[in-house]
């Protein structure tokens, strides 16, 4: 059986007391056994986050790392600085950092076996625009995206990660996927995966999931959580959403 994540992405958002104030408010011993809740904060939040969350089932991942374990890299952030700070997760190629920053899929693999080899567990996260979906090329463009990420990395490997299948078109845009839609591409996405750790590896949806919707997808057999934008900023919408995985 593969626990369910809830999984919040809080994105360019929330200064420190803004923080401090989500967490008061999201009752976080009150996590049931059998789930995992990861906060995917900004850097700045992660030393007093992870210190806060210390002893509770909330694990604190980062949004972005470089490949390199160090160097003249202004601006950046090293798998060592995480791990120091004993974050677990970091979110690697959201869609976000592929139109902003030009993130290829080929750094995106050299942060995945980075972070991998760190002990980092990795969010994965891949999906179409709206213009490959109106072409038809979901299935072939998160194939890319997940083929090319996984180049170089082993099947072993390959069972610790969690992709996030994350349609570019549903984030932050009130336009979820339906759930069976979700489901299609993300069974696809489990068909991709080495034999032997097809059944292994958390495979997530993320784009407008809210309290409302989260139910549909949960129940499909392929999907094991979310990964949460705008809902997850909202103490109570994201303790009514760990209620729902
Ligand atoms: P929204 O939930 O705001 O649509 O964002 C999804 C997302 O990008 C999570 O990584």
């Amino acid at each position: 059986m593969r626990t369910p994540i809830l999984a919040g992405n809080w994105k360019m958002y929330k200064t420190i007391l803004e923080t401090k104030d989500f967490l008061r408010q999201f009752h976080k011993n009150t996590i049931p056994d059998n789930r995992e809740v990861v906060i995917c904060a900004p850097f700045p939040s992660l030393p007093w986050l992870t210190e806060a969350c210390e002893g509770t089932s909330i694990q604190i991942g980062a949004q972005n790392v470089h490949w390199e374990l160090e160097g003249a890299y202004t601006g950046e952030v090293s798998v060592a600085m995480l791990k120091s700070l004993n974050v677990t997760h970091v979110i690697l190629g959201h869609s976000e950092r592929r139109a902003y920053f030009a993130e290829t899929d080929e750094m995106i693999g050299r942060k995945l076996r980075t972070s991998l080899t760190a002990g980092l567990t990795p969010i994965l996260c891949v999906g179409e625009t709206l213009e490959e979906k109106e072409l038809g090329k979901t299935n072939e463009v998160v194939k890319r995206q997940i083929r090319t990420a996984l180049e170089d990395v082993s099947p072993v490997e390959v069972g610790k990660i969690i992709i996030a299948y994350e349609p570019v078109w549903a984030i932050g845009s009130g336009l979820a996927a339906t759930d069976e839609d979700a489901e299609r591409v993300i069974s696809y996405i489990r068909s991709l995966l080495p034999e032997r750790y097809q059944d292994k590896v958390r495979l997530l949806y993320g784009g407008s999931v809210k309290p409302e919707n989260i139910g549909t997808y949960m129940k499909q057999p392929n999907i094991d959580g979310a990964l949460v934008g705008g809902a997850s900023l909202d103490p109570m919408q994201f303790h009514q959403m760990l209620g729902e995985v």
